[in-house]
């Protein structure tokens, strides 16, 4: 019988699940694995060479135990650092995530635009390389935020969050000049659409944000072929931990809805990072 594709989704924690969501959408004939690298939660808060080491750590570990179709690195941090190296040792496609600013270039009608991502990948070359080549005639702004992933976090984990925490992190995105105000704020970090419904509350202003979890879906029916018809619904579709796993049974009613029907823990410890 005809095996379904087995396609890995990674992040460092909850955000990839926002492009787990989209790419099950495409080939919900697939089998999934997606690892949330929790024991080193949060990457935004890594040097360029600690995110590197550890992902390769937890590659190696993951490669030797799957052998997956192809690999999802739903997460803009660790994208443009670690994939050179994982194409080079792995012989499967790498899909990455890299903030969306050409849609938001060719969306923006004020020339404004901010991108909310972590503070890594705010920093990193690539992303301004972005700006450079994408965002001609526009204002781009760079918002680092330290704290948004973790109020994702605890957002799924039924824990209180704060609103002015929030409108704390995303009020710079907000920039009037000229009579003009921003109109598209890119979501950088493949948790912040999980704070979706508050960032539109909190908004000082309405504007468009551009998630990119459609594109890297298509990016991944591109590479691997569109959803087998004659195939069922796979339920294959784990969840694996790199810390413990979480033990609240909001957290697995939680996952539930983004289709995962097993959770573990792989115990890889957080090692000299
Ligand atoms: N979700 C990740 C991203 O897209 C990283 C969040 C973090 O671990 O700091 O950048």
């Amino acid at each position: 019988m005809q095996q379904p594709p087995l396609i890995l989704v990674f992040d460092s924690g909850f955000g990839g699940l926002t492009v787990l969501r989209e790419v099950m959408r495409a080939r919900p004939d697939a089998d999934y694995i997606y690892i949330a690298d929790s024991a080193a939660f949060p990457y935004g808060n890594l040097s360029e060479e600690q995110l590197l080491a550890r992902v390769l750590n937890v590659f190696e570990r993951l490669m030797g135990q799957y052998n997956p179709t192809i690999a999802v690195i739903a997460c803009n941090t660790a994208s443009t650092i670690v994939l050179p190296h994982l194409r080079g040792r792995y012989n499967i496609p790498f899909v990455g995530t890299v903030p969306a600013i050409k849609p938001a270039a060719q969306l923006s009608k004020s020339r404004l635009i901010s991108v909310l991502a972590t503070p890594g990948t705010v920093k990193n070359d690539y992303t301004k390389d972005l700006v450079e080549q994408f965002a001609e005639g526009c204002a781009v702004h760079l918002v680092g935020s330290k704290l948004l992933a973790s109020i994702a976090e605890a957002k799924l984990k039924g824990e209180q969050i704060s609103d002015q925490d929030i409108l704390t992190e995303i009020r710079p995105c907000f920039v009037e000049a000229h009579g003009k105000r921003t109109d598209q704020i890119v979501l950088a970090c493949t948790h912040y659409p999980l704070l979706l419904d508050e960032f539109h509350r909190l908004a000082p202003w309405e504007v468009n944000y551009v998630d990119p979890a459609p594109a890297i879906a298509r990016r991944v029916t591109g590479l691997i072929g569109e959803q087998d018809e004659t195939m069922p619904q796979s339920h294959k579709r784990s969840m694996l931990f790199t810390g413990a796993k979480p033990k609240g049974h909001d957290v697995i009613e939680m996952l539930a809805k983004f289709g995962i029907d097993a959770v573990y823990s792989l115990d890889i410890p957080l090692g000299p990072i």
